[in-house]
């Protein structure tokens, strides 16, 4: 039989091994997990200006999206956004892109700027002609359109989603004094549990952690995003692709009033 003051001494050992072992798992999965990704300094949005003299809508100031009703689409097949040609194009995850309105009219997914062009003033492209409905709705925007494509997005979960973080470039060659360009989305599939994630900017362009948002993606989803100025990624956390209409606008009165009907 263990004397008492053998017990103390086992029992203790014991202990000391067990907290020995639960420390070195901490730190190996401490060292294993990887970091969550969050912009620094270097990101090569931070280069993009936020504040400019171009004209802004009144309706975008306060938290640089709007979410308008969502839209009832059933009346659209999926055949309009299934069956265009897609480009494989990657911007926030594993995306491909059908350019409806592009700088030139041909099926190209670059900035307009490469053509010495804002992102305004984009011509249709031969894709219109297999998606008439939901074109209908896009000319029936009154805004002078920027590219205009559909997104195809892989699925992508909050983390994964965040190293893809951005801000767009989308007033590049865009004369100051003339309207600011934003974008704005029309969810195609119904994605509840999806989201665009959303961030302003601080004073050093670099995101506002505590100003996240989520803008849920069901089908029909319709909000306008001011993403120059906010940090913005789809987060996908469906099964299938996640599709969704992307078109470029040109910042007018007329448009604000239209967002504002739209709300
Ligand atoms: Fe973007």
């Amino acid at each position: 039989m263990f004397s008492p003051a053998v017990y103390i001494r086992y029992g203790f050992s014991q202990i000391s091994y067990f907290s020995g072992c639960y420390i070195i798992l901490i730190l190996i999965i401490m060292s294993t997990a990887p970091a969550i990704f969050w912009p620094h300094s270097e990101h090569w949005s931070v280069k993009i200006p936020v504040n400019t003299s171009h004209y802004e809508m009144p309706v975008m100031k306060d938290k640089g999206y709007v979410i308008m009703k969502t839209l009832d689409i059933s009346h659209i097949p999926s055949s309009e956004w299934e069956n265009l040609t897609y480009m494989d194009w990657k911007s926030g995850g594993d995306t491909n892109f059908a350019p409806l309105a592009s700088c030139d009219g041909t099926l190209e997914c670059k900035g307009f700027w490469e053509n010495g062009k804002p992102d305004k003033h984009a011509l249709f492209t031969t894709n219109t002609e297999l998606c008439p409905n939901l074109m209908a709705y896009i000319k029936s925007i009154p805004a002078n359109f920027g590219r205009v494509r559909i997104i195809k997005l892989e699925p992508q979960n909050h983390d994964q989603a965040l190293r893809s973080v951005h801000r767009d470039d989308n007033n590049r060659l865009n004369p100051e004094g003339e309207g600011w360009v934003v974008r704005m989305w029309i969810e195609l599939t119904d994605n509840p549990d999806s989201y665009m994630l959303l961030y302003d900017s601080d004073e050093n362009n670099l995101p506002i952690k505590e100003s996240e948002a989520h803008v849920p993606m069901p089908k029909g989803a319709h909000f306008v995003v001011d993403s120059q100025r906010l940090w913005h990624v789809g987060v996908h956390n469906g099964t299938k692709p996640r599709y969704a209409a992307i078109i470029s606008c040109e910042s007018s009165p007329e448009l604000d009033a239209w967002i504002k009907s739209k709300m």
